[in-house]
């Protein structure tokens, strides 16, 4: 027997389908409304006053109490793999001193003397935050691995709790390769193409690159790309965070899933992401965390591309995994408004991991719903750092 529960008394749903009859454009905002899963799928939505003859009597009703309901947030992009923390280095830039990539290197000391255990203990730490703060699909990176079993490790242990986990061997060039006594980014990027992608892709569904100074040139980075697409995974970018760089263009040019970062665009960025299917990933956490200028969303947004928010959770630029908190940084400094920041960081971020089955609630996808304490979406942004979200439901079962 098919296991259907009812969701109702939802004062405001956020569906991201824009059925005939809805408010709110992209957000197809359905009022005083009910949602029908069956088997964790969304089977039917609607106002609640119909739902009584639409429904035959369910196994189980969620009342929401008039509450407003959203989509789970689809974190596309974290790295929450690692050991230790870089609390100091935080600190040291709060007082002054500017972000650098080179950072990365103290993570990756720390994540390979940690153990298996050590690093699932914290990895099971970070998903219960997730889950709390209503994250119900992710993403994970490997990255502060850098050797060929270290990298092995992270996107192993990254498999066991989520399908999403992205290769991004070319974080930066490990110090045991870089010159004058090692034997150079170039060998380093050799063996990200040959050994480490042949150990990792097992385990994968993405690669990555680091397309920046002080990490990895555009021909290098196209070199990992276009080596981690011949090996079966799907593209994806870092980009244009600390500087203009040739990173979107790049990935337009492979066609990848999105360039994250964007925070430094020329003109012809924005036309490219325009013109193509690649998402542009804002990270704003970043630029909070960091110092550095925001990106503008609504220079992309107005040009016609398409965006997300994610987390980008990792210890050196970006220690949050909370996407109200991405939400609310958004809205006041990215020039997004709450509608769209809300959007970018569901549907958008189920397009930069092309996930048709998240993201949205229509008929037929999984039924990961967020309740808020809160009547309506805005008061994401409108109440920073309150915790507003109340329960979080994954495939219609409540999972925090
Ligand atoms: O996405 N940009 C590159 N990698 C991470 C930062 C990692 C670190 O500083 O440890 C990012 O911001
Ligand atoms: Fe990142």
């Amino acid at each position: 027997m098919p296991r259907t529960t009812l969701f109702t008394n939802i004062g405001e749903l956020t569906t991201n389908d824009q059925a005939p009859g809805r408010e709110g454009g992209p957000l197809g905002i359905v009022r005083d409304a009910a949602l029908l899963a069956v088997d964790g799928r969304v089977a039917w939505v609607g106002p609640a006053a119909e739902a009584a003859s639409a429904v035959p009597s369910p196994d189980e009703i969620v009342d929401l109490g008039g509450r407003a309901v959203i989509p789970g947030f689809v974190d596309s992009h974290s790295h929450l793999v690692f050991g230790g923390d870089r609390a100091e280095e935080f600190a040291a830039r709060m007082a002054g001193r500017p972000y650098e990539a080179g950072g990365i290197r103290s993570t990756v000391q720390a994540t390979r003397e940690a153990s298996d255990e050590e690093l699932r203990a914290r990895l099971a730490a970070f998903v219960g935050e997730l889950h709390r703060q209503g994250t119900t699909t992710f993403e994970i990176k490997s990255g502060y691995g850098l050797s060929v079993e270290a990298e092995e490790r992270l996107v192993r242990l990254a498999r066991e709790v989520t399908e999403e986990v992205t290769f991004l061997g070319a974080h930066v060039v490990p110090f045991e390769y870089r010159e004058p006594d090692g034997p150079g980014a170039d060998a380093y990027v050799e063996l990200v193409t040959g050994e480490m992608l042949a150990a990792c892709a097992p385990h994968a569904k993405w690669v990555d690159a680091f397309c920046e100074r002080g990490a990895f040139t555009a021909e290098q980075s196209r070199r990992v790309l276009e080596a981690g697409r011949a090996g079966g995974l799907g593209v994806r970018v870092h980009g244009n965070q600390l500087g203009p760089g040739e990173g979107v263009r790049l990935a337009v040019e492979l066609g990848a899933a999105s360039v994250d970062h964007c925070t430094y665009l020329s003109d012809e960025d924005v036309a490219a992401l325009a013109a193509s299917d690649t998402v542009a990933t804002l990270l704003p956490g970043v630029e909070f965390s960091t110092r550095q200028p925001y990106p503008d969303a609504r220079r992309l947004l107005d040009a016609g591309a398409t965006v997300a928010i994610a987390s980008d959770c990792n210890p050196g630029s970006s220690f949050t995994s909370s996407m109200p908190f991405c939400i609310a940084v958004a809205v006041r400094d990215m020039r997004m408004t709450p509608a769209e920041a809300v959007w970018a960081a569901t549907a958008g971020g189920a397009l930069a991991l092309r996930r048709e089955d998240v993201g949205a609630l229509r008929p037929g996808m999984s039924a990961d719903l967020v309740e808020l304490d809160a009547p309506s979406h805005v008061h994401l942004a409108y109440r920073p750092g309150v915790p507003l979200v109340r329960r979080v439901f994954r495939a219609g079962e409540h999972l925090a």
